[in-house]
């Protein structure tokens, strides 16, 4: 069995669906619990008491997922989200087009509108989101720019959930790629990581992908070495241990960090 998880491993085996159906699917997803509620009031909490808010957003490795950027549409004027994966970004511009056989993120959208204490329907809600999100693209974090060969403007906030565990070999390649991920921000912005800590795997599907195990005490340390300034970290435990067999992670993550003002 391959240990760590190649590119081409990926490119050929990450369905988007079993994805879906692994982790989201509403009741049955893996992640439809614990995970999308800890992830998603971070996230609120960020973009309303937290302060963060601005121009530009840009989403790290979204997979064929929609749900992190639900509250951030309400206050950046554009998003680019993006993804390593070509059958990633196909499903993300089938939502945006709201085209037919789309994934459907009804549930975590009317969940999110609850949050916000929202009285605009969930459609409207996925309306404004679909307007705000003005590209994907194809991003690679492991390139010193995961854009090439595009040069974006620099963002007020970078965003990320669950993936530099994937790509990242070690914690001196996820140091190395928060380096990378900086020099996308203005002096000044906003990164926010969330994550699964102690994780060695995870399936999707059938098919078992590695996972880096980043420990709590290397939070502080990779932000801190790659040059962030931190603002808060959050580390919760994982309650439900009944889907070990899916990903043995045993709490989840949340770092939010700024690049120094004169870096
Ligand atoms: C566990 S999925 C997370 C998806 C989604 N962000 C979520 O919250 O469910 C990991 C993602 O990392 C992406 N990925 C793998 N290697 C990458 C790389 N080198 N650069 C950017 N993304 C990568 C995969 O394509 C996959 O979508």
């Amino acid at each position: 069995m391959e240990t760590f998880t190649k590119q081409e491993t990926y490119i050929r085996e990450f369905d988007p669906h079993d994805y879906f159906d692994t982790y989201y699917s509403p009741k049955a997803g893996a992640l439809s619990g614990e995970w999308l509620k800890f992830a998603l009031t971070n996230l609120h909490e960020a973009f309303s008491q937290g302060g963060v808010k601005g121009k530009n957003l840009i989403d790290i490795g979204a997979g064929p997922a929609i749900y992190q950027l639900l509250t951030a549409c309400e206050v950046f004027e554009t998003i680019i989200t993006s993804d390593f994966l070509e059958q990633n970004r196909t499903e993300l511009q089938k939502w945006l087009k709201n085209e037919q056989g789309a994934l459907d993120w009804m549930e975590i959208v009317k969940f999110v509108c609850n949050l916000e204490g929202n009285s605009e329907s969930w459609e409207k809600k996925e309306e404004k989101l679909r307007r705000t999100v003005k590209l994907v693209l194809k991003c690679d974090v492991l390139k010193r720019n995961p854009f090439e060969p595009l040069i974006l403007q620099p963002a007020d906030c970078i965003i990320s959930c669950l993936c530099l565990e994937a790509p990242c070999q070690d914690v001196v390649s996820y140091c190395t790629v928060l380096k990378n991920l900086k020099d996308l921000l203005k002096p000044g912005g906003h990164i926010l990581i969330q994550s699964a800590l102690n994780s060695t795997f995870y399936f999707v599907g059938e098919k078992r992908f590695s996972s880096l195990k980043l420990t709590k005490e290397d939070l502080k340390k990779v932000f801190e070495e790659a040059g962030y300034e931190i603002e808060k970290i959050i580390v919760a435990p994982r309650e439900d241990m009944s889907r070990m067999d899916i990903s043995d992670y045993d709490s989840y993550y949340y770092v939010h960090a700024r690049k120094p003002l004169t870096a």
